[in-house]
């Protein structure tokens, strides 16, 4: 082995997280800054991966307006080991989405910026939250944060017991 080969391997059995961010989030920063705060995607995304960084996670980014595109995504990246997710508006709409999240079989964790519950009614319903491992709302970036933290706990909990939450 050279040293190169063996980095290459060591990023192969490197796991990685997904973070995938649906419609509209790409206004981040300036859209209803009062409801969803005043940082953008970027910072958001850049924060997030820092957190799995440090614990040797590789992090892999993606937000999109479409439904199709963020199914085609989830399926190109099956592999994974832990999604964080924020769907947006489709949330509350995607029957699609929710089956091509329980199609590649990936632990999830439902993010969203506002308290949805807090907001209009067509809000708390939700197409992700029965069958994620858990749901963050209202906490803003935080909850980004707490969510990247969680996978990482999870993840290096991977193998061991169930039931660890
Ligand atoms: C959101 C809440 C959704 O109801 C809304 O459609 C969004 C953002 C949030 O992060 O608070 O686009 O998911």
């Amino acid at each position: 082995y050279t040293a190169h080969s063996i980095n290459s391997a060591d990023l192969q059995t490197m796991p990685t997280v997904l973070l995938l961010n649906g419609p509209n989030l790409n206004l981040l920063g300036t859209r209803e800054p009062e409801i969803y705060g005043s940082m953008n995607l970027s910072g958001i995304e850049e924060q997030v991966s820092a957190v799995l960084h440090e614990h040797k996670i590789e992090c892999e980014t993606f937000q999109s307006n479409s439904e199709g595109e963020l199914i085609d995504w989830l399926h190109q990246h099956k592999n994974a080991d832990f999604l964080l997710l924020n769907p947006g508006a489709l949330t509350h709409t995607s029957i699609g989405l929710r089956d091509a999240v329980l199609g590649i079989e990936i632990p999830f964790l439902e993010i969203h910026l506002s308290n949805v519950h807090q907001r209009e009614e067509f809000r708390h319903h939700s197409f992700f939250s029965d069958i994620a491992v858990g749901s963050l709302v209202g906490l803003g970036v935080k909850g980004y944060l707490l969510a990247a933290q969680f996978a990482v706990d999870f993840i290096e909990q991977k193998g061991t017991s169930a039931g660890t939450r």
